[in-house]
C-alpha cells in the first residue's frame, strides 16, 4: 500500500534524526527466574527463524495449558462407557480434513468444543465470507490461508517446547517469544483450540484472564466486526503466504509497589519538555514509549465488540493480541509492556467507522535482540460515572501512580511518552486531568511527553494553555497535585468553575510569551 508506506518513510525521516538522544536501550533479553524465552538463545543465524527452546510442557495454575499437552483430555461416551480421549489428537484429525467454506469451518471448531455447539454463533464469520469479500479472497482465503493457518496451528508442539508461565498478578515477570511463536499461537486462538478458556463464569480457572478463543468476534455485531476479521484475516495472509517475520517479541509485566508521595513531591513541571498536537496518532509515535489506553483485562472487547483505541492498536498489531493468553487482570499498581510487536494492518475510521485499509509495512528498525523499537504499555484508566467521583483524592492518586509506573523511567527506556486522552473516551475521564495527571507522571519521571488530542483543538488549546503556566509559575508536582484534589470541593460549590479557570486562578494567570512556549519544542513529532 503506496500510501501507507510513504506516510511511515516521511515519518522515520522525521523522527529518527532524534532517536539516539533518546537513548533507547534494549530491555534486555536472557533466560532468567524473572524472563521467560520461548527460544533458543544466542540466534544461530542472523536470519534465519529462532529456534524453539527446550524444555519440559507444564499442566498447572502456573502456566498456560497448551491445546497439545497430552493431560487437556474430554470425555467420549463409548459401549464400554466414558472414555477420556487426547483432545489434540481430535483437533489433528478434525482439522485435516477438507474446510472448503466457514460453515465447514464452524462445524470443525465445534467438533472439539461440543459444549457450546449450541450456544457459539458464528453469523459474523459468514456474513464475512459470503457478503463482503470478494470471491477470489474467499477461494483464496480456503485454498491457501486457511490449510496453512491450519499446519502453523497443529505446529504447536514443536514450536513451543517449554512452558509459557502466566503473568499473575503481583509479580514482576517477562516472558519473550519469536514472532513465529505469537504466530502459531494466534493460529491456535483463531481455531478456539484453547482448554480451559470459554468460560468467565466466577471463579472458574481463567476468569481472571482475557478471552482468547475468537469465538465472540464470529458472532459479535456491526460492519466494523466484519473490518476487524478483515484485518485479522490480513494478517495470517502476511505471515502464511508472503513471508512468516524472523523477529521476537516481549511481553512484560510490571508491578511497582513504592508510592510516590504526591503531596510532597518538589519535582520541577519546568525540567521536561512537551509538545501538544491535535494532529496525529499515538502509533505514528515512532521511538517513543506509546501509551495503550487499556482495560484491565488487557486488549478490551478487540476479540468481541470494542473498536477503540486499543482495540485498533491490537488489530492493526495483532501479536498484541497473544498477551490476552497469558497476563492477568492489571491491578492498581501494575502494567503491560509490549516491546517490537510488528504493525501489519493500515485503518481509517474509529469505533463504528473503523475499517481495514490493506496492508501496512512496518520499518521500524531492530534493537539488538531482534526486537522492533516498539515499546507500547498497556495501563487501565478507571471508568467514572461523574466529576464527584474522578476528582476523589482516592482516584487522583490512583490514575496518577497508575501512569507514573507505567511511564517508569528505569533508565533504559527514558525517551518521550506519547500519549493523549487516556480514559477520556469509553471511560469517560475528563481531559485536562487526564492531562495534568499524564503531565505530572512524567514530570516525576523525567520523560519528556508528546500528547494527541486526536483531532479536538479546543483541547489542544487548553492543555497547552494550562502546561505553559504552570511551566511559567515553575510550579512543584505537589502544588499541581493539591489543586487537582481541591478542585472537588469546586464541584460541590454552586458557583462551579471549570477545571482550567480553577488551575489558571490559583497560579495566577501570566501571559505567557509566544518566544518561551516555541523555545520548548525542540524536538520533532511526527506529522500526521
Ligand atoms: N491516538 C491518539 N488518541 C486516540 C487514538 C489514537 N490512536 N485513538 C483514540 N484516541 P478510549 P478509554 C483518543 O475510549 O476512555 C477500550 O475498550 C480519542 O479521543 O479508547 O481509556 C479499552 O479496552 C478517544 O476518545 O480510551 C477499555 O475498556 C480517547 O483517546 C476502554 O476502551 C480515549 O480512547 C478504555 O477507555
Amino acid at each position: 500500500n503506496d500510501v501507507s508506506h510513504s506516510r511511515h518513510e516521511s515519518n522515520l525521516n522525521d523522527i529518527f534524526g532524534n532517536y539516539d538522544k533518546w537513548s533507547y536501550q534494549s530491555p534486555s533479553l536472557h533466560h532468567n527466574r524473572n524472563h521467560v524465552v520461548l527460544f533458543h538463545l544466542p540466534f544461530q543465524e542472523e536470519n534465519d527463524l529462532p529456534k524453539p527452546h527446550r524444555g519440559s510442557i507444564n499442566w498447572d495454575f502456573n502456566h498456560v495449558r497448551l491445546p497439545c499437552s497430552p493431560e487437556s483430555l474430554y470425555t467420549e461416551i463409548t459401549n464400554q462407557g466414558k472414555v477420556l480421549k487426547s483432545r489434540w489428537h481430535l483437533i489433528e484429525t478434525t482439522l485435516l480434513q477438507p474446510i472448503l467454506n466457514s460453515h465447514e469451518l464452524e462445524g470443525a471448531i465445534k467438533t472439539y468444543n461440543t459444549r457450546y455447539e449450541s450456544i457459539w454463533n458464528f453469523s459474523t464469520l459468514h456474513e464475512l465470507f459470503e457478503v463482503h469479500l470478494r470471491s477470489e479472497d474467499v477461494t483464496f482465503f480456503f485454498d491457501q490461508v486457511l490449510p496453512n493457518l491450519i499446519r502453523l496451528a497443529l505446529q504447536l508442539p514443536q514450536l513451543i517446547q517449554c512452558p509459557i508461565p502466566l503473568l499473575k498478578q503481583g509479580v514482576n515477570k517477562s516472558i519473550s517469544m519469536s514472532q513465529q511463536q505469537a504466530a502459531c499461537l494466534l493460529a491456535n486462538a483463531f481455531l478456539c483450540t484453547f482448554p480451559r478458556r470459554n468460560t468467565d463464569k466466577r471463579g472458574s480457572e481463567y476468569s481472571n484472564y482475557p478471552t482468547i478463543n475468537f469465538n465472540r468476534l464470529y458472532g459479535a455485531h456491526g460492519n466494523h466486526v466484519i473490518e476487524k476479521l478483515k484485518c485479522l484475516c490480513s494478517y495470517f495472509r502476511r505471515i502464511l503466504c508472503v513471508e512468516m517475520p524472523r523477529n521476537v517479541i516481549t511481553f512484560q509485566r510490571r508491578f511497582l509497589k513504592d508510592h510516590i508521595d504526591w503531596n510532597h513531591s518538589e519535582k520541577k513541571t519546568s525540567t521536561i519538555e512537551y509538545k501538544i498536537s491535535s494532529t496525529g496518532k499515538i502509533e505514528d509515535a515512532y521511538g517513543m514509549l506509546q501509551v495503550d489506553f487499556a482495560n484491565r483485562f488487557v486488549g478490551g472487547g478487540v476479540l468481541n465488540q470494542g473498536c477503540v483505541q486499543e482495540e485498533i492498536r491490537f488489530l492493526i498489531n495483532p501479536e498484541m493480541i497473544v498477551a490476552k493468553l497469558f497476563t492477568e487482570s492489571l491491578l492498581d499498581d501494575e502494567a503491560l509492556i509490549m516491546i517490537g510487536c510488528e504493525q501489519f494492518n493500515d485503518y481509517t475510521g474509529y469505533a463504528s467507522s473503523f475499517k481495514y485499509a490493506g496492508d501496512y509495512s512496518d520499518k521500524t528498525p531492530l534493537d539488538s535482540f531482534r526486537r522492533r523499537k516498539c515499546r507500547v504499555v498497556a495501563i487501565d484508566a478507571l471508568p467514572y460515572k461523574d466529576n464527584i467521583e474522578q476528582f476523589k483524592e482516592f482516584s487522583i492518586q490512583r490514575d496518577l501512580h497508575k501512569a507514573y509506573l507505567g511511564f517508569f523511567n528505569d533508565s533504559t527506556e527514558n525517551s518521550p511518552v506519547a500519549t493523549g486522552l487516556w480514559g477520556c473516551g469509553a471511560f469517560n475521564g475528563h481531559h485536562i486531568r487526564a492531562a495534568l495527571i499524564q503531565f505530572l507522571a512524567c514530570c516525576e519521571n523525567n520523560r519528556n511527553l508528546v500528547f494527541y488530542s486526536f483531532g479536538d483543538d479546543q483541547t489542544k488549546k487548553e492543555v497547552e494553555e494550562i502546561f505553559n503556566l504552570l511551566v511559567e509559575r515553575q510550579a512543584t508536582v505537589n502544588q499541581v497535585f493539591k489543586t487537582l484534589k481541591n478542585f472537588r470541593n469546586e464541584i460541590n460549590s454552586k458557583n462551579s468553575t471549570s477545571l482550567l479557570s480553577f488551575i489558571k486562578n490559583h497560579f495566577e494567570v501570566k501571559t505567557v510569551p509566544e518566544s518561551k512556549q516555541t523555545s520548548l519544542f525542540n524536538f520533532v513529532i511526527p506529522k500526521s
